[in-house]
């Protein structure tokens, strides 16, 4: 289809085609990965706290077996008295699955997170436990961001592929607590993020919720958003910082949804950087950065939004495949394709729609479907991702869809629970009684100053 139709149908609100990215399940960059990372990650502890040498015994149960390791970490352990243990554990060299088996009669506390998940049952599927473990998806994209699909509109403009390798490789080896690499535009990407950015303001005041008309102008004011500048990753990432914690962080390919969602869990978002061909400015086959910063960044500064962005991508932590295809529906229908109802009318909050002149104004025009959002039912819809969704689901706010989503995440089988700790900026599983009273104890302090605060008012 050539922008001359594209064009067209977005003024007729046509269905098809869209302008809006072809986004893949889940909402961005994702796709089951080649997954390199062939590796399982232990978490033990000893029997008994006062095991003098333990560690070097543990070890020692590797060596045997003729088991790398690499990585080994030791902390004091929240759930018992002493210590424990984190080491990864390389496939392919040695027998892994007899050190496992010794291990598990040496040990008090053991847990077992891997990628290989489905050959061992005991395990949990693996997941970032760190913020700096996000550096790890880089290596588990399948497509990367330089390859084209035959029917890319930059497919055979060689200036256009060498830039998107050159996209591709700033991501690919970007490293958390890097700054965002700077990029300086082309004036062809400039244009055509300005035809981009005239059209989409034209139609927020009427068609955006109130928390992307709140954050939008503070994003003009701060982060350089104007018709004649691409905003720098790095300049909109401090800002979403500083408002909800988010931070932007470049993707070079190509995630799995469980590795997408997992980002989320940390207030991490996986950017493009690069933009749509300049042949075919209100149409791009993927996201783009005309999607992220228009789209999804500012929501991201409102703290409801973050908090229920964020509630999705705990939930997926460790979760078994078909939760994550259920997580990553709603992820679709809300963060991507979402409405709201804003003092009786019906408002779009989906990225996918506010960066699509098109669509935004076709989910808006009464002809679609529309369902109220229940995690339950709207994770089993099946959705088209190349044309404008037949069904929109709509939220009564994001506070409802938050609660909503912790309810769900509820019904999710795991063994364990999982807090986001935003001093270490790391992942805590509770699966132990110690857990519980210590998050106990915290609750109650805050009741304490909360009824303190209150006698003061
Ligand atoms: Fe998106």
């Amino acid at each position: 289809m050539d922008v001359e139709n594209v064009r067209q149908n977005d003024d007729k609100l046509s269905s098809s085609p869209p302008d809006r990215p072809k986004l893949m399940h889940g909402g961005n960059y994702i796709k089951e990965g080649r997954d390199s990372a062939k590796s399982t990650w232990l978490l033990f502890s000893a029997e008994s706290p006062d095991q003098a040498g333990c560690l070097a015994k543990f070890l020692g149960i590797f060596s045997s077996h003729g088991v790398n390791l690499s990585h080994i970490e030791s902390r004091s352990s929240a759930r018992r008295p002493g210590y424990e243990f984190m080491v990864e554990c390389e496939h392919g060299v040695g027998d892994f699955g007899s050190a496992l088996d010794e291990l598990k009669k040496n040990v008090g506390y053991l847990n077992i997170i891997s990628r290989n998940y489905k050959d061992n049952r005991s395990a949990v599927p693996w997941f970032p436990r760190r913020i700096r473990d996000l550096d790890r998806f880089a290596n588990q994209i399948l497509s990367y961001g330089a390859e084209l699909d035959s029917d890319h509109p930059g497919f055979t403009d060689p200036e256009y592929r060498a830039r998107r390798k050159y996209f591709a490789d700033i991501a690919y080896n970007y490293k958390h607590g890097q700054p965002l690499p700077h990029v300086d535009y082309t004036k062809e990407e400039t244009a055509t993020w300005g035809i981009v950015f005239k059209k989409l303001t034209e139609l927020y005041p009427t068609h955006a919720c109130n928390e992307h008309n709140h954050v939008f102008p503070l994003l003009i004011e701060n982060c350089g958003y104007r018709e004649d500048n691409i905003p720098q990753l790095e300049d909109v990432s401090n800002f979403l910082k500083d408002c909800t914690g988010f931070t932007l962080r470049p993707v070079a390919g190509l995630l799995s949804s469980r590795d997408f969602l997992a980002g989320l869990a940390f207030r991490v978002f996986h950017s493009t950087q690069y933009i749509r061909h300049h042949s075919r400015p209100l149409y791009t086959p993927e996201p783009d950065v005309c999607h992220e910063l228009l789209g999804h960044a500012p929501l991201f500064a409102d703290p409801a939004f973050a908090q229920f962005s964020q509630e999705i991508g705990l939930a997926s932590l460790g979760a078994p495949d078909d939760y994550i295809e259920r997580l990553a529906t709603c992820f679709w229908f809300t963060v991507e394709f979402g409405l709201c109802r804003q003092e009786g009318k019906l408002k779009a909050f989906g990225a996918g729609l506010l960066s699509s002149f098109g669509e935004l104004q076709y989910s808006l025009s009464g002809k679609p479907e529309l369902r109220e959002f229940e995690p339950e039912v709207t994770g089993e819809e099946k959705y088209p991702i190349t044309e404008y969704q037949p069904v929109y689901f709509v939220a009564n706010s994001f506070e409802d869809a938050k609660e909503k989503m912790i309810k769900y995440a509820q019904t999710i089988p795991r063994d364990f629970g999982v807090r986001y700790n935003p001093y270490t900026q790391s992942i805590d599983i509770l699966d132990s009684a110690k857990q519980a009273r210590d998050m106990l104890r915290g609750i109650h302090q805050d009741m304490e100053l909360l009824l303190n605060t209150m006698e003061k008012l």
